[in-house]
């Protein structure tokens, strides 16, 4: 075991945008991380393919720059380090880093959500095989310490549901196209060019980024191993103008939400748009913030709003983690906060989800035509709460309804026999509704 005042050697695998957060925060904070942990936490390691630059902006930080190699042997042989940073992204190249990490004992700190969210069990395995840590807070909501809550804070409770916006450049879309009118694809460049998005930014806009996310929430919440597969994914490509100005008429705003819930034991997990009342908690969280709204059976209504990603939120996440390592360290208790999955739970269909739809139609305009639609509705158990007509022109008009909560197996087969009706021209967009 270690003793106090001794020194925590730390080895970063991938001096990135995380990386060099995470190395300015240890230079930054060092003396008040020492005082907090009763150690010195010191990097004395980094394993970067670019070493010339990752040289010099060490050396900018007042890093000695030799610490740097490129030769993973190296890195994992180094004197004294008792903790390795993964935070070089990807499933391939960093799955076998971190696992030989482990077998050589040393604890890991991750921000991988790729790699947790579909690889998760067999490393969290290997972790308590090796009786080190593995942490991972930031691979969800970067800078907001959501796992670490889902894991000690919130233990007393049944999680009711988890709501989160953990897509930051989604979030700085449709707050974008919400404020100024922006269409879908001209505020999709602004973010590109802000540096928000990606060049591919299908990740982010198709809802897999979030989805990975929600599938670690979920996974921790309901005590189950959930994965990216388990989730129902869509994204916000579709999302026009047309259907944020309806959303602001009916006092919604759209949002990507990722959701989680258990119910008779199933576990729902999914990620799409969603109309929320703008008195939603969530319908005030802007631009590239992020927020999780929890409700537990005992705590009742949380929410965690913060920064979602960046260089300095998602390094305050990582140097927490490397914190709750030393803590370990210190009392001899390392691998005592492994896997949390104990359980397989099934995981719930699509058809048996049960929502509200805001379903936008173009049809004819003529007599009767109301009356058709609203037996399609009815004969599938789909019911109206709300319908406003816009004439288009004087053919065809646009339908605007929300219904009440249905089964989406039933809302289906209802959608596919609206789609086959001559009155019917097309359906131009459907969304989940929440209301608060
Ligand atoms: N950026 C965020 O705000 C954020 C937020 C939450 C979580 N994360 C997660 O944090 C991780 C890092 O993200 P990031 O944005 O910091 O990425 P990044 O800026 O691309 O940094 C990754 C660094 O690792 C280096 N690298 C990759 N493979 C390597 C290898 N085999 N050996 C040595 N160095 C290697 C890269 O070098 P090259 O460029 O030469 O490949 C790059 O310098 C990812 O898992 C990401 O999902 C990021």
């Amino acid at each position: 075991m270690h003793n106090l005042n001794e020194n925590y050697g730390v080895g970063i695998m991938g001096l990135g945008t995380v990386g060099l957060g995470t190395a300015t925060i240890l230079k930054r904070n060092e003396k008040i991380l020492s005082i907090r942990k009763g150690g010195k936490i010191e990097l004395i390691r980094v394993l970067e393919k670019q070493t010339e630059k990752a040289r010099a902006d060490l050396s900018a930080l007042g890093f000695e720059p030799d610490i740097v190699t490129d030769d993973f042997g190296l890195f994992l042989a180094t004197p004294g380090l008792d903790i390795v940073v993964e935070l070089m992204g990807g499933t391939g190249v960093a799955k076998d880093f971190i696992l030989r990490a482990l077998q050589a004992k040393k604890s890991v700190v991750t921000a991988n959500k790729d790699l947790m969210a579909i690889h998760g069990k067999e490393l969290l395995t290997a972790a308590e095989e090796n009786q080190v840590d593995l942490y991972f807070e930031a691979s969800v909501a970067g800078g907001i310490p959501i796992i670490k809550v889902l894991k000690n804070d919130l233990i007393a409770n049944n999680i009711q549901s988890i709501m989160g916006i953990v897509n930051g450049t989604t979030n700085y879309i449709l707050t974008r196209m919400y404020d100024e009118h922006g269409n879908f694809n001209d505020v999709l460049k602004e973010a590109q060019a802000l540096g928000y998005a990606e060049a591919d930014p299908t990740a982010d806009v198709g809802g897999f980024d979030a989805a990975r996310k929600v599938a670690i929430l979920a996974s921790i919440a309901y005590n189950s191993r959930v994965t990216l597969d388990d989730v129902y994914v869509e994204g916000i490509e579709k999302i026009s103008n047309h259907d944020i100005e309806a959303a602001r008429k009916l006092g919604f705003v759209i949002k990507l939400l990722g959701i989680a819930k258990e119910e008779n034991g199933e576990i729902e997990v999914r990620v799409h748009p969603v109309m929320i009342g703008t008195k939603h908690p969530l319908a005030s969280v802007s631009d590239t913030f992020n927020a999780v709204f929890v409700t537990g059976d005992a705590v009742g209504e949380t929410m965690f709003y913060g920064r979602g990603a960046g260089d300095l939120p998602t390094g305050s996440a990582v140097v927490s983690d490397i914190c709750a390592v030393v803590e370990d360290i210190k009392h001899g208790v390392l691998a005592t906060q492994g896997c949390t999955c104990y359980m397989q739970k099934p995981i719930r269909k699509q058809e048996d989800f049960v929502s509200k739809f805001y379903l936008r139609l173009k049809v004819k305009d003529s007599p009767g035509v109301l009356a058709a639609i609203s037996k399609i509705l009815g004969d599938h158990g789909v019911s109206i709460a709300s319908l406003v007509q816009e004439n288009g022109n004087h053919e065809d008009a646009s339908l605007i309804m929300v219904t009440h909560k249905v089964k989406e197996g039933k809302f289906i087969k209802a959608k596919e026999e609206l789609m086959e009706s001559p009155v019917v021209y097309g359906i131009d967009n459907i969304i989940r509704v929440e209301v608060y």
